[in-house]
């Protein structure tokens, strides 16, 4: 990868958040004596209007549990979301209407979606769930156009079976689509979809982004989907965010070693590929010091001790990130090299 410019330079838009997580902390308690698992562990995200976020990390890092808790469906054990500014309900009819202004899409459209019910029933099932008044077969006959299922109408009657995976995701997205949303969270939404297909589900939420302003918070493992897609990026390692920063930024001079390490791995990149050392992060055995220090390769290679910050890499915690559009990585040694900490 190419030398880091200076970090900072990247200024902040100014715009206010759409949705904030504000140190955000979901921890789940052991079954029979075992340690919590810390599964969100101090998170501060903001996701403008108009923006897609991409949040990046390995398997069990805490992106869903992320995800859910920024919908509402997981309670948080401390900090808190807001939408506009205001904090999310809690409860009753105030969390319904804010669930229809912030949809979720899944990973698996198959599973998503009832085998039993039609394309047409699956798409009008969140107006009926939110008693719509308007004409709901021109709203369900528009939200599939706009989720590119054209004409519209020859879809109507088919069952999920009669669809392609694609299809079927787009049906999804049209289900989400037809309650007018703000923003859509989606968790690996193309993961589950054949590479040729993945492309064109992706062009559609960029689509959707530009016409209708959508912004978006998109989950995956795959800092190259990421790149394809997202404004921003936000990498997430045991709970935390490492680092964040635009996507342009984020991909070509990334700071932090996990960052470097997942993107050592793709396809593109030059160089050897990072391999971690240790064990797959547990969240219910959180290191001391820099959560990813027993796994950093910069800290093995001796590049920590030479920039005088092994000491803190083992015991000194990183200050959770602010979570806003600028550059920021949460490393003692990108700090020394002049970044932030
Ligand atoms: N309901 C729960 N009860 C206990 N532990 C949970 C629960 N949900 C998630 N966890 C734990 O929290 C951690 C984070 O899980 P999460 O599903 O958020 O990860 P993820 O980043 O989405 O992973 P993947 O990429 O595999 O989907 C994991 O260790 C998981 O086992
Ligand atoms: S703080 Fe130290 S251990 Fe942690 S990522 Fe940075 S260099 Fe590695
Ligand atoms: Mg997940």
């Amino acid at each position: 990868m190419s030398t880091s410019p200076p970090l900072g330079t990247v200024p902040p838009t100014g715009t206010a958040p759409l949705l904030s997580a504000e140190t955000l902390k979901v921890a789940f308690p052991g079954r029979r004596g075992a340690a919590t698992a810390r599964a969100v562990d101090g998170v501060d995200l903001d996701i403008r209007p108009g923006e897609i976020v991409a949040l990046v990390g390995e398997s069990g890092c805490g992106k869903t549990t992320l995800a859910r808790s920024l919908l509402g469906l997981v309670p948080p054990t401390s900090g808190r979301v807001t939408f506009g500014g205001a904090p999310l309900p809690s409860t009753g009819r105030a969390l319904k209407a804010y669930r229809k202004r912030v949809q979720l899409v899944l990973q698996d459209p198959s599973g998503s979606l009832n085998p039993r019910h039609t394309v047409y029933d699956a798409v009008a099932e969140g107006l009926r769930i939110h008693g719509y008044a308007g004409d709901e077969r021109a709203a369900v006959s528009g939200a599939l156009s706009r989720a590119g299922l054209r004409p519209a109408e020859r879809f109507f009657l088919r069952f999920p079976h009669e669809l392609s995976g694609g299809q079927r995701q787009r049906v999804v997205i049209a289900g989400a689509l037809v309650l007018e949303p703000e923003l859509i969270v989606a968790d690996e939404p193309v993961a589950s979809l054949d590479a040729s297909v993945r492309g064109e589900i992706l062009a559609l939420l960029l689509r959707l982004r530009d016409e209708l302003g959508l912004s978006a918070l998109v989950v995956t493992h795959d800092l190259g989907l990421a790149w394809n897609i997202a404004d921003r990026v936000a990498v997430m390692y045991l709970g935390r965010i490492v680092e964040t920063g635009p996507v342009e930024r984020l991909l070509t001079a990334p700071q932090h070693p996990y960052t470097r390490a997942l993107l050592s791995v793709l396809p593109e990149a030059e160089g050897e590929p990072v391999v971690l050392a240790g064990e797959p992060p547990d969240p219910s055995k959180v290191p001391s010091g820099c959560r990813f220090h027993a796994r950093c390769q910069v800290l093995a290679s001796g590049e920590a001790e030479r920039a005088g910050v092994a000491e803190e890499c083992r015991t000194v915690d990183l200050p959770v990130l602010n979570g806003g559009g600028d550059t920021q990585v949460a490393c003692h040694w990108a700090a020394a090299r002049g970044g932030t900490p």
